[in-house]
């Protein structure tokens, strides 16, 4: 997925260790379809050589104020006229306390105060000492830039060059590559708490086995990834999968369908949109063994009692704020056979109203999907594509719901 083509971002590195991670971003960058113009300070040039920003960036590197290869000589104008979005990274404690000030004595401090600011954004990534970091000065600096409106990213916790150990490090190249994507999709859920469900249950027999799916929980994890990118605050209550967190989101790892009722009620009453994509297994063992059951020679399998587990959408759908709609509620039917008839029975004996259908065995696992929206108006298909696309898609679809004052 080209998410950043047709962007054209500036690239500013300041004197710090970090400089070997922005060599990675750049390349980043690139095939997620930007183009990338580097400008590094002459401190950056001491940690990384402006010949391997070059190669990676395909561009020329700008370097100093008084660089002749521009016409007009005016390279801190040029540089940020054509741009979508001026990133620094990694911005130093230094490079910081310059823009809080407005200085400009080298050509990155003169480029960032000449940029236009309504319709060039600066996003700062900075990297320092945990000391640095922590220090009254730098704490006031980031409070002056965040005030003048530049976006600070935030930084790592961890291992820091210097061999102590805080908060400092600049945030990793894949990381920034999210904020930057995520800061160009339109911020349709600001203010809305999403509530997602992910990822199979696993529900045990006993000490060394259970019953599970095959569900992955990328849609779910897509769909968190979406609405966080859409400006919501996320909550992801995760079966047992191991996918990455995405960025922002704040997620409950559960393993049964109990465990997953439960986070998913004590988050509910914050919720303002509840996403259930988890395939929550509908039977559980009425009781686990608290020791491994071995077999017994006989060739008998051991008898299992089953009980129903709660349906955890249905319950959400059917409280007073999903009735209200304070709580949209949005529902996934995974099925293997006429979807449309399916999904629209589904739709009305969970109580949503908004259900969303998919073939099971053709998104099981996989990267892509085709969904089928069904709402009280009628239906909508969604191509195959990218889980992440479409879960941007579906997001846009709850968010007309929700200005429409939720009415389908
Ligand atoms: N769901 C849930 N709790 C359950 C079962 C399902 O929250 N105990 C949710 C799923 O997350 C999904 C929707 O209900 O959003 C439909 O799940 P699905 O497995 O397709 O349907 P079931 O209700 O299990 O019905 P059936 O097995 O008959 O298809």
């Amino acid at each position: 997925m080209k998410d950043l083509a047709g962007k054209h971002i500036v690239l500013g590195l300041s004197g710090g260790i970090a400089c070997y991670k922005s060599a990675e971003l750049c390349r980043l960058l690139i095939k997620a379809g930007a183009t990338v113009q580097v400008v590094m300070t002459q401190a950056a040039e001491q940690f990384m050589t402006p010949i391997t920003m070059q190669a990676l960036s395909q561009r020329p590197v700008y370097g100093s104020q008084w660089d002749t290869r521009a016409a007009n000589n005016m390279a801190h104008i040029n540089l940020t006229r054509e741009a979508d979005v001026c990133l620094l990274a990694p911005a130093s404690a230094d490079l910081i306390a310059k823009l809080a000030q407005g200085q400009a004595d080298d050509l990155l401090s003169l480029m960032c105060l000449a940029r236009p600011a309504d319709r060039v954004p600066l996003l700062i990534a900075p990297a320092m000492n945990r000391e640095m970091w922590e220090h009254p000065a730098t704490r006031r600096n980031v409070a002056q830039i965040s005030a003048d409106g530049a976006l600070v990213l935030g930084v790592g916790h961890g291992d820091q060059a210097c061999g102590e150990m805080g908060d400092g490090r600049m945030l990793e190249p894949m990381e920034l590559q999210d904020e930057l994507i995520a800061f160009f999709q339109p911020k349709v859920l600001t203010g809305q708490h999403v509530l997602v469900t992910a990822g199979p249950t696993f529900e045990a027999i006993d000490p060394v086995r259970g019953i599970t799916n095959l569900s992955s929980g990328k849609m779910g994890f897509a769909i968190a990834r979406a609405a966080r990118e859409a400006g919501a605050e996320v909550t992801l209550v995760a079966g047992p999968v191991s996918l990455p967190t995405p960025r922002g989101v704040s997620r409950i790892n559960v393993t049964s369908a109990l465990d997953m009722l439960a986070a998913v009620t004590a988050h509910a009453p914050q919720a303002t949109v509840f996403v259930a994509t988890s395939a929550v297994a509908d039977w559980r063992p009425a009781s686990a063994a608290t020791s491994k059951i071995k077999k017994d020679g006989s060739g008998q399998p051991p008898e299992l009692q089953f009980v129903e587990n709660p349906d955890i959408l249905a319950t959400l759908a059917q409280s007073e704020r999903g009735r209200s709609r304070a709580l949209y509620c949005v529902g996934f039917a995974a099925e293997s056979h006429d979807l449309l008839a399916n999904a629209q029975t589904k739709r009305l004996r969970k109580g949503v109203p908004l259900l969303v259908g998919n073939i099971g065995p053709d998104a099981f696992g996989q990267d892509d999907n085709a969904l089928l929206l069904v709402d009280e108006s009628g239906t909508r298909e969604l191509s195959r594509d990218a889980k992440l696309s479409l879960a941007r898609k579906l997001i846009a679809e709850i968010a007309l719901h929700l200005g429409a004052g939720t009415s389908s």
